[in-house]
């Protein structure tokens, strides 16, 4: 039996099997990845877009928000074979939650039509955006959110910072560097990757937390741990198997494999 094989099965014989997901899975969409060498990071300084500055100094923190928000969605992305994949194990009850730091919003797109395609209306996988969606902004004093698109477009013609109805400042709605997650959203990551028994990390290079750390809790919880990246990972090492593959290839597969 290989990894692919082994991994399946344990996920067919799985109560819980949960799925964590980094910007290599959004990468064959067309979504830019953070680090390597065509990643953002390489073209924008990452300490520019810390929640310090964003308190300090709005104005040009939203001046290079926008140009960084031109850099990663120009365009329209659409779900790729691995968001549908994982969205499909989800609705046939394989895969009880996908837990992402991937702000792209794919994950609820492919479980949307995933669910239209077959007029499921059987249980919702739980999709936990970690690290908040970049198409949504929220205003920093009565919490509402928006629809970021036009936000963005105001701060474009040069309202900086751009401000809510009630007069407070918007931010987007992710989590910035040097900002806490938010509480309730990093337990319940945590218990999922507790109770865990298969739990899967893909496309991450899993150095920031809570990526880090959520493998080696699933592990040391008694989780088998798959890892499907392109890269080796510090996580490597306490996988039970690791795929050095394209996640577009690998996820239909196992989805096929798991479903069998
Ligand atoms: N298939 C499999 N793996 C891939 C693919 C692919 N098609 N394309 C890229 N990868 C892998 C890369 O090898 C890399 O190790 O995906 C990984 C992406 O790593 P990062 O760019 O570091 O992304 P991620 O781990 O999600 O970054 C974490 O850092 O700056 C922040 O807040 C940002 O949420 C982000 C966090």
């Amino acid at each position: 039996m290989d990894d692919l094989e082994r991994l399946a099965d344990e996920i067919r014989r799985a109560d819980t099997a949960v799925a964590f997901t980094g910007a290599g899975i959004s990468a064959p969409s067309g979504v830019p990845t953070f680090r390597g060498d065509d990643g953002v990071w390489e073209k924008f300084d990452e300490g520019q877009f810390a929640y310090g500055r964003f308190q300090r100094d709005p104005e040009g923190f939203w001046s290079d928000r926008v140009d960084l928000q031109r850099e990663m969605f120009d365009e329209e992305y659409e779900p790729n074979a691995a968001h549908e994949a994982l969205a499909a194990m989800g609705r046939d009850g394989d895969l009880e939650a996908i837990l992402t730091q991937n702000t792209d919003g794919l994950h609820g797109e492919a479980a949307d039509s995933v669910r239209e395609e077959a007029a499921s209306d059987g249980d919702e996988t739980t999709v936990l955006e970690l690290h908040g969606n970049s198409q949504r902004v929220r205003c920093t004093d009565c919490g509402k959110r928006r629809d970021g698109d036009p936000i963005f477009e105001r701060a474009a013609d040069g309202e900086l910072p751009p401000t809510c109805e009630c007069g407070g400042v918007f931010k987007p709605d992710v989590v910035l560097f040097g900002e806490q997650l938010p509480g309730a959203v990093i337990q319940r990551a945590r218990s999922l990757a507790r109770e865990s028994d298969v739990f899967l990390a893909i496309g991450s290079s899993l150095v920031v937390e809570p990526a880090a750390s959520l493998p080696r809790l699933a592990a040391s919880a008694g989780a088998t741990v798959g890892i499907v990246n392109l890269e080796s990972t510090p996580c490597d090492d306490i996988a039970d198997a690791v795929l050095r593959e394209d996640v577009t290839g690998v996820l239909p597969r196992l989805r096929d494999m798991a479903a069998e």
